[in-house]
């Protein structure tokens, strides 16, 4: 049975998208095996997007992450991985398509960092790495 790791990001928290995504992930047929509202500490984080570190948006993307509390869950399906991605859609959310999570609900805000709502893990690797951040 996959398992992944799903953020609901501050932007999303802040903006009182957490039901609704919540109510896609289970709509879509994937089980919340573990839920959490949290606040993101800077280790977590520096762990989590480890393969950002450097990146010119490394630090606004950090920054952003410790702005608020955070939905942190666990879902479970066959290709949930996969699944969640295609839920969420392309990072960019001017690009996402409507239909998914960024393209429905997500825009540009103009700021350093794309608000993109979510995160979904990309990889099984990345998923079971992710989870004992996290839990
Ligand atoms: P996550 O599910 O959040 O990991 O999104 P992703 O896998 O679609 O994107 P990726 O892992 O490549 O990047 C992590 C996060 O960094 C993204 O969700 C964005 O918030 C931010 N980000 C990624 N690429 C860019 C970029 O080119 N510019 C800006 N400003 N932010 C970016
Ligand atoms: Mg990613």
């Amino acid at each position: 049975l996959e398992r992944s790791l799903v953020i609901i990001k501050p932007d999303g928290y802040r903006r009182g998208l957490t039901g609704e995504v919540l109510r896609r992930i289970e709509a879509k047929g994937y089980t919340i095996a573990k839920l959490q509202v949290t606040e993101a500490t800077r280790d977590q984080l520096d762990a989590h997007y480890a393969e950002h570190e450097g990146k010119p948006f490394y630090e606004p993307l950090v920054e952003f992450m410790s702005s608020g509390p955070i939905v942190v869950a666990v879902i479970e399906g066959n290709d949930c991985i996969k699944g969640f991605r295609s839920l969420a859609g392309a990072t960019n959310p001017t690009e996402a398509a409507p239909g998914s999570i960024r393209g429905d609900l997500g825009r540009d805000w103009g700021l350093k960092v794309q608000q993109n709502i979510v995160h979904g893990s990309d990889s099984t690797e990345s998923a079971e790495r992710e989870i004992a951040i996290w839990f």
